[in-house]
């Protein structure tokens, strides 16, 4: 058999910290190693694997459009492009949809569109954009310069100019921030690598009033909280609240690199002819799987991620060394007594056959929608486990 943790060593760039764990397969919620032991999985890829692995319905999706032609470029129109672009576009009253392939592309298209859009109107010298502190929104220079955390702001200058991080939560000090200079502002409703937290209604509501009133473009990056995550199709749905720009990624097509910017009327006519574009974005078998997905994604769907939710809340409340649950829906972080590392927990979770991930210090879990109650539980029996053998 292939030695495969060494020849990743050996071959691929040391940027991950793997977990010690080599994933053969998986089907619905559950993954196999090489030596036959299951694992649940709550960790999805990452909030990917929106049905979990090799859904039947998505296999068949992706298998049929690989049959029937993989790519064709955006040079030409592409049927399972439109019927993904007109469900979208049904599904959230956004007016058009661009496509890419990942989550920081998605922003780095927003923040295009962004600048673009107060150039039009307002000419030079008003391209500031307002992110929060803690944020993340990828690791291209651009969606690096507009992530709120230092730690990120290292090696690799000069930054893109005309970022201004704004405090959570905190309404006065954004008001300070907004200037003749500003042109948008950019949120997560729930901060997912910043440690899965949730943001204030009344500040998501604010910052989508004074967007309206200073005509700054209102961007919701949905890359994390998007396609059913929180229990709603898009998080910012929940708080009534009108965006201009939407960028999903992660869950949409279900496992395959996908991504969308949704644009309002504000914005539906700002890039045009040759100002943006893509070689693989809006690929056929990717937008075959956003399909089969965006199609399930109902409000039974989003009931049972409600109801996983309360069943997460529900078991971890009483426990001894759980401090708190954060996040909303199926997006859940756990802050952990002080000085159970979060890292040791989630190595010791893989060793009891449950795969959580981490957010800075609290354990992060982003299971697949549809897990079943039954392993939902199982997990949690063993994700409790290791958080108390790891504080013994
Ligand atoms: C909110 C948010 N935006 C953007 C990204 C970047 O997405 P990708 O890794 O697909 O480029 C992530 C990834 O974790 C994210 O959580």
């Amino acid at each position: 058999m292939l030695d495969i943790k060494k020849l990743d060593k050996e071959n691929i760039l040391n940027t991950y910290k793997r977990f010690d764990l080599v994933i053969k397969e998986g089907k619905g919620s559950t993954f196999t190693d090489y030596d036959g032991k299951t694992y649940i999985d709550f960790s999805s890829g990452i909030g990917t694997n929106s049905f979990g692995a090799c859904d039947s319905l998505w296999v068949k999706a992706v298998t049929e459009q690989a049959n029937t032609v993989q790519h064709t470029s955006n040079l030409y129109y592409n049927e399972p492009q439109v019927k993904v672009a007109k469900l979208l576009c049904e599904k959230t009253n956004m007016k058009k949809v661009f496509f890419a392939n990942s989550g920081a592309e998605a922003n780095e298209c927003a923040i295009k569109a962004a600048r673009k859009y107060s150039f039009d109107k307002y000419g030079k010298g008003r391209a500031e954009i307002i992110t929060l502190i803690n944020s993340f929104h990828g690791r291209t220079i651009a969606t690096l310069s507009a992530t709120g955390q230092d730690v990120f702001h290292n090696y690799f200058f000069p930054f893109v100019d005309d970022f201004k991080y704004a405090p959570a939560n905190d309404i006065e000090a954004l008001k300070n921030l907004i200037s003749d200079k500003t042109c948008a502002i950019m949120i997560e409703t729930v901060q997912g690598e910043g440690g899965v937290n949730a943001l204030n209604p009344e500040y998501i509501k604010f910052i989508d009033k004074v967007c309206k009133v200073r005509d700054l473009v209102f961007i919701v990056d949905e890359v994390q909280t998007g396609n059913g995550r929180t229990g709603f199709l898009y998080s910012y749905m929940e708080y009534n609240v009108e965006p201009n720009i939407v960028t999903t990624a992660k869950g949409l097509a279900g496992g395959l690199p996908f991504a969308a910017i949704l644009f309002d009327e504000k914005l539906e006519n700002t890039l045009s002819y040759g100002e943006h574009g893509t070689t693989f974005g809006g690929n056929p078998v990717c937008a075959s799987a956003a399909y089969s997905v965006l199609t399930r994604l109902n409000d039974d769907l989003f009931n049972h991620v409600k109801e996983c939710r309360k069943i997460i809340e529900e078991r971890l409340k009483n426990e001894k060394n759980v401090v708190s649950v954060s996040g909303k829906g199926l997006m859940v972080g756990i802050e952990l007594k002080d000085g159970i590392k979060a890292i040791d927990v989630a190595n010791c979770a893989i060793k009891n056959g449950v795969i959580p991930l981490t957010a800075k210090t609290k354990i992060r879990l982003l299971p697949p929608l549809n897990i079943t109650f039954e392993e939902l539980n199982l997990g949690l029996d063993r994700l409790i486990e290791s958080i108390n053998e790891v504080a013994k």
